[in-house]
């Protein structure tokens, strides 16, 4: 998996005059079956989140409310993204570490993710992250 499989999805929106609604259908929109969400919020000014990269799991991130930077690497090259629509996500393939900031007040990221949590799927230290992202490479 590299930074090239990682892209905005743009999700379903249903306007009318209550307001808009999105959806996300695993295996549809996202390719994955959905097995978990979970969501970031009350994030301080200035506060960075991520800093790893998982070995299997997928996940779509959403900026369900304000705005944040991701920043993508898989240990070859770079890509930065800015989300701030709802009915945007991210997609992150499995070997992709990623770095979030630039939180605006009161924004939720929520993420939908391929697994359950197990922190056996994480790498957690970027130069262990890099060694394994470029032993894979072909
Ligand atoms: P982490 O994935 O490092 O957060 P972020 O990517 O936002 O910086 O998780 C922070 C803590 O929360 C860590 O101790 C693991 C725990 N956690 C769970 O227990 N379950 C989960 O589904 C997630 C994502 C994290």
């Amino acid at each position: 998996m590299a930074i090239q499989d990682c892209r905005l999805i743009e999700l379903p929106q249903v306007h009318d005059q209550r307001g808009n609604l999105t959806f996300v259908e695993g295996g549809r929109h996202v390719p994955f079956d959905i097995q978990r969400a979970y969501y970031l919020y009350d994030v301080p000014a200035g506060s960075h989140r991520g800093g790893h990269a998982h070995r299997g799991l997928y996940q779509l991130l959403i900026a369900m409310s304000g705005s944040f930077d991701i920043t993508l690497d898989d240990g070859f090259e770079n890509k930065k993204f800015h989300l701030a629509r709802p009915h945007y996500g991210l997609l992150i393939t499995p070997m992709v570490w990623r770095e979030m900031d630039n939180f605006s007040g009161g924004s939720v990221c929520m993420v939908l993710a391929s697994a359950h949590y197990d922190e056996a799927d994480y790498y957690r230290d970027y130069d262990q992250f890099c060694a394994a992202a470029r032993a894979a490479a072909p």
